[in-house]
């Protein structure tokens, strides 16, 4: 099996003189990437500076062979990290956000300055270094960054507020950034990790923290951070070699027939606040526009006391179900009429999970009668494309060009091409936040 290299990539990691960012430091070392070993060097509480904690680091780099440099200065001055890479190796193409710092206290003894440096350190260091490497990466189409959460900010701590707020913001920041930097092929994570440092060696006890080797974070970091990486917006919690995604989950939630008050809400607690079976995992804050949109069905099924709600489908017809939802209410506002004279086609769409795989949704675009319609099912076309669901969204999206799928295999298409040509997403409002919000709403 081949291993994973970094040849010739250049690598920032902060915090790196000691702990997870030291090992990460090493193994990049060793896999062949240039690293600049980032570290202020002062204590486990925000507290002086030192150089030594990344001279030691970049020591035992260039003694294994590896070529590194160091940088001395706070995260919080991000430019003057990434700047540090540029000057020695010209370019930036990895960045661990790694620097970390406590200062433990109940909220209700937390002094300013305790919320203060801990935000300044997590979530500006972070975005500071970010946003420091991002013209680099944009503009070379490429990048990686792993940016280290916490499980503490994600299930919350006692005695940690401050810690807990930054470590969860940097995991909206990763969030967002991972949207922002798909076309250029900048890949974003979080990763919780759970490891022997010295953050932890005064509340864990000797027998978990020698199970907890800061060098079993390293492999999945190795992961994320190659070229071959795909994963993007992701977070995941490890430690001790066990390594697990997270992901949102709603549960089914309770549409109130309008207007409603705070008594109806008392009365449908469970189903408001309650998970049962049927939950679904969104991954983008338009999803929840769809159960808006589909309000009268999902009343009516709520009525009917199914369990099948227009939620759950959306768990395995998301996102092509959501767009075709959308063009529909963009035909049936009769904002489409213009099309059917320019296109006069009608086209079949069936939606795959997978290559070769079966089909699990059909979709009927009528462009040549009245003022368009789409339905559910299958009818006599002018063409008929098949498409992978993620695949049908990232051409909406624009992020996938329909002959670029076509030539790749990921769409095919059956029937009349020239009449198929004519067809193309863009003849449809694109699927942002804002269209489904538009178009969930009843027309004036
Ligand atoms: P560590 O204390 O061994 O290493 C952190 C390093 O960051 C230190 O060398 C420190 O000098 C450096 N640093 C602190 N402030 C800095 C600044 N302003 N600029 C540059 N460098 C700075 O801690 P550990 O455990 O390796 O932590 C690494 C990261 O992982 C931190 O972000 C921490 O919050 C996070 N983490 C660690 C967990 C664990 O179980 N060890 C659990 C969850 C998150």
């Amino acid at each position: 099996m081949s291993q994973l290299r970094f040849d010739g990539k250049v690598v920032v990691i902060t915090g790196a003189g000691n702990g997870l960012g030291k090992e990460y430091a090493l193994f990049f070392g060793k896999r062949g990437a240039k690293v600049v070993v980032n570290d202020l060097g002062g204590s486990m509480k925000g507290t002086g500076a030192s150089s030594s904690a990344a001279d030691k680091v970049v020591d035992e780099i260039k003694a294994a062979g590896g070529v590194a440099v160091a940088n001395y200065d706070s995260v919080e001055f991000g430019e003057k990290v990434i700047d540090t890479a540029i000057k020695a190796f010209g370019k930036i193409d990895i960045l661990i956000n790694n620097a970390g710092i406590l200062r433990d206290v109940s909220f209700e003894k937390m002094k300013d300055e305790d919320w203060d440096l801990i935000y300044r350190v997590h979530l500006k260091g972070t975005y500071s270094c970010t946003k420091a490497a991002w013209p680099y990466m944009r503009e070379q189409k490429y990048g990686r960054i792993i940016n280290t959460s916490s499980a503490s900010g994600v299930y919350g701590v006692f005695g940690q507020t401050n810690y807990c707020a930054a470590k969860m913001g940097i995991h909206g920041l990763t969030l967002a950034l991972a949207r922002e930097g798909l076309k250029r092929n900048i890949l974003v994570n979080s990763i919780c990790p759970v490891a022997a440092s010295r953050l932890t060696e005064t509340v864990m006890s000797k027998e978990l923290l020698a199970n907890l080797k800061p060098e079993f974070v390293v492999p999945l970091v190795g992961v994320l951070s190659h070229d071959d990486s795909k994963e993007t917006g992701a977070i995941y919690e490890l430690g001790a070699g066990y390594i697990s995604k997270l992901r949102w989950q709603r549960n089914q939630g309770y549409f109130f027939d309008t207007p409603f008050t705070p008594e109806d809400v008392r009365d449908k607690w469970e189903q408001v606040a309650g998970f049962g079976d049927n939950v679904c995992y969104p991954q983008t804050s338009s999803e929840i526009f769809e159960i808006f949109f589909n309000k009268e069905d999902f009343i009516k099924q709520q009525k009917e006391g199914k369990t099948t709600s227009a939620q759950t489908q959306q768990t395995t017809q998301a996102p092509s179900k959501r767009i075709f939802g959308l063009m529909k209410a963009f035909l049936d506002r009769g904002e489409g009429k213009d099309l059917i004279p320019k296109i006069q086609g009608v086209f079949n769409f069936e939606i795959i999970t997978q290559k070769g795989g079966p089909v699990i949704k059909s979709w009927v675009i009528d462009l040549k009668n009245g003022q368009g319609a789409i339905k559910e099912g299958k009818e006599q076309a002018d063409a008929t494309f098949t498409m992978i669901d993620d695949d049908f969204e990232k051409v909406c999206l624009g992020k996938l060009q329909a002959n670029e799928a076509f030539l790749k295999g990921q769409m095919k298409i059956k029937g009349n091409m020239k009449k198929a040509t004519l067809f193309t997403p863009s003849l449809f409002p694109a699927p942002t936040p804002d269209n489904f919000a538009k178009y969930s709403q009843p027309k004036l």
